[in-house]
């Protein structure tokens, strides 16, 4: 799932390519975003995130599910997107919704993680893999990188050094899933 500019879903996608341990079998978006674009150049079925957005919350999260439902993933993977997943979503899904998020959790959880960080002053941040429960940024942690903060960083040249981390840890972590299963703190956990 991806409402971004899409590095993250591409990442993915490269990776399902070189060594096929997953494939992506769906990609929900806002078809505004250039992620649309990558699921159309790839041609990936794709799901508007905003189908039924036009009603009440609940509406559109139940209309959600079903049509992610519909491709029966394994896995979900929230690639830079920027909506909050409802309860039907997270009952359905819940315990492989797998989300990156670009500061070491619990550190600066929310949107503006890497605003947060610079504004902070921390000297070193970095992106976390985690599974996602229903709270924001809250799930078990399953990978963590740090990455220095520069001097001269702006919130842009910090966040793109954080993705860069981002592209390979997600997709070490996607593949690590769909071939062992989700392993924290060296067990296996089980997943509903
Ligand atoms: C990533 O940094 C991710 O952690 C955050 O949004 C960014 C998505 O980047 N939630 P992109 O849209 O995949 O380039």
């Amino acid at each position: 799932m991806a409402s971004g500019t899409g590095s993250l879903l591409e990442s993915l996608l490269e990776r399902g390519r070189q060594d096929a341990p997953f494939e992506v079998t769906a990609i929900v978006v806002d078809r505004a975003c250039r992620a649309a674009e990558i699921a159309r150049d790839n041609e990936i079925p794709l799901v508007d995130c905003r189908l039924a957005d036009h009603h009440d919350r609940a509406t559109w999260d139940a209309a959600l599910t079903e049509q992610v439902d519909a491709f029966g993933p394994a896995w979900v993977v929230t690639a830079g997107f920027m909506k909050i997943l409802g309860p039907s979503f997270l009952s359905r899904f819940g315990g492989r919704i797998v989300n990156s998020h670009p500061a070491l959790l619990p550190a600066f959880p929310g949107a503006h993680g890497v605003t947060d960080a610079l504004a902070h002053g921390v000297k070193i941040t970095g992106t976390t893999v985690h599974l996602v429960d229903d709270g924001v940024d809250t799930g078990p942690i399953l990978a963590q990188q740090a990455v220095a903060v520069h001097p001269d960083d702006t919130e842009d040249s910090l966040h793109e050094r954080i993705k860069s981390a981002e592209r390979v840890l997600l997709a070490d972590v996607v593949t690590a899933l769909v071939t062992r299963g989700v392993v924290i703190d060296g067990r296996k956990a089980d997943i509903p």
